[in-house]
């Protein structure tokens, strides 16, 4: 298998499919397949999770609700649209292809994801996410750059989870006209509570210049720890913004050193400590988010897996 994936001996249905994606996998992808029946309510989630403010949370949640996905069954695509390549960092990944390759490399999908675990696979980001970036800027219709590339495989995945790196970027915007839902994780400090502003406002300008659907789906407080007096005034700042954007506000993500724990370790939270009270208090925002989208409540179908079980561990 290629892009760095390790074989793991059995072919499945799901990965049969995208094995079988024609030449560059970007037309007639329906044709070929016909619709495949969905998980859940049939409703494809896509959703991008950002903050225009750094270090709030936001490869953690991305990388953790799309392991949550994967679990509860639902075949999931996580993408790393940050420079940084946070998402192939924190699970100790070596692609051989990166989100640039697959965009302007013409290679197939297949070929530049990693197999990070049963029903998941990341395309990884890197330093040439900033070369895709600046190819991308004389590109017609840009910001519909991943909307065309990445379609193509929607019949492949049930849900699509989209990192982006804190500044404003192109490759932001595409994520935003693609998925059309943002998740917007805030922790506790007022220039987190900016930073959702900023990528509320955004959005909308976004919506009204491509006249693309981007619907801000939820806002979601990360690192929280009652203790502080802080959590109390940026929680009410919170529920300020949620009500003038009518936006829910999920249960809170709680401060907990198993999150530091597992990133140290390349490991899934799920992995490092299946009884964390971040990573349950994940579940309750999977499910939430499950809901929003429409989808039956879900029972997880694959017990968590110790780290050696995992097919990405690089050596
Ligand atoms: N619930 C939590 N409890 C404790 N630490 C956490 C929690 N969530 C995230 N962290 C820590 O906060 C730091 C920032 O998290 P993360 O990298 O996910 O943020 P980010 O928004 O993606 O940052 P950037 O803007 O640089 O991409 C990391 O060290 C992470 O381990
Ligand atoms: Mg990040």
């Amino acid at each position: 298998m290629a892009g760095g994936r390790k074989d793991t001996g059995t072919v499945s249905p799901w990965l049969e499919q995208l094995q079988n994606l024609d030449g560059t996998g970007r037309s007639g992808i329906e044709g070929h397949f016909g619709p495949r029946e969905r998980v859940g309510s049939g409703v494809m989630i896509k959703l991008m999770v950002g903050n225009q403010r750094g270090g709030v949370g936001k490869t953690t949640t991305a990388v953790t609700l799309a392991r949550c996905f994967a679990d509860r069954g639902l075949k999931t695509l996580l993408v790393d649209a940050d420079p940084q390549g946070s998402v192939g960092q924190v699970l100790k990944l070596r692609p051989e292809h990166f989100l640039n390759d697959f965009i302007f490399g013409q290679l197939h999908l297949r070929d530049c994801v990693v197999r990070v675990h049963e029903n998941l696979d990341v395309l990884c980001g890197g330093r040439s996410t900033t070369e895709a970036e600046q190819r991308a800027v004389g590109h017609f219709g840009r910001e519909r750059l991943f909307e065309d590339t990445f379609s193509n495989y929607d019949s492949v995945y049930d849900a699509v989870i989209v990192d982006v790196s804190p500044s404003i970027t192109l490759m932001q915007a595409c994520a935003m006209v693609y998925t059309g839902h943002i998740v917007v994780p805030v922790s506790m400090d007022t220039l987190s509570v900016s930073g959702a502003h900023s990528t509320l406002v955004t959005a909308q300008t976004l919506a009204k210049s491509t006249r693309a659907q981007i619907k801000p789906l939820a806002l979601l407080p990360t690192i929280v720890n009652k203790r502080f007096g802080i959590t109390e005034v940026v929680m009410g700042l919170i529920n300020q913004v949620a009500e003038n954007y009518d936006i829910p506000v999920l249960e809170p993500i709680r401060t907990d050193q198993a999150v530091t724990k597992a990133m140290r370790k390349k490991a899934f939270l799920h992995d490092e400590d299946p009884q964390s009270k971040a990573l349950a208090d994940y579940q309750v925002a999977t499910d939430r988010i499950l809901e929003l989208f429409g989808h039956v409540p879900a029972v997880s179908t694959s017990e968590p897996q110790s780290i050696g079980d995992q097919t990405h561990a690089a050596s």
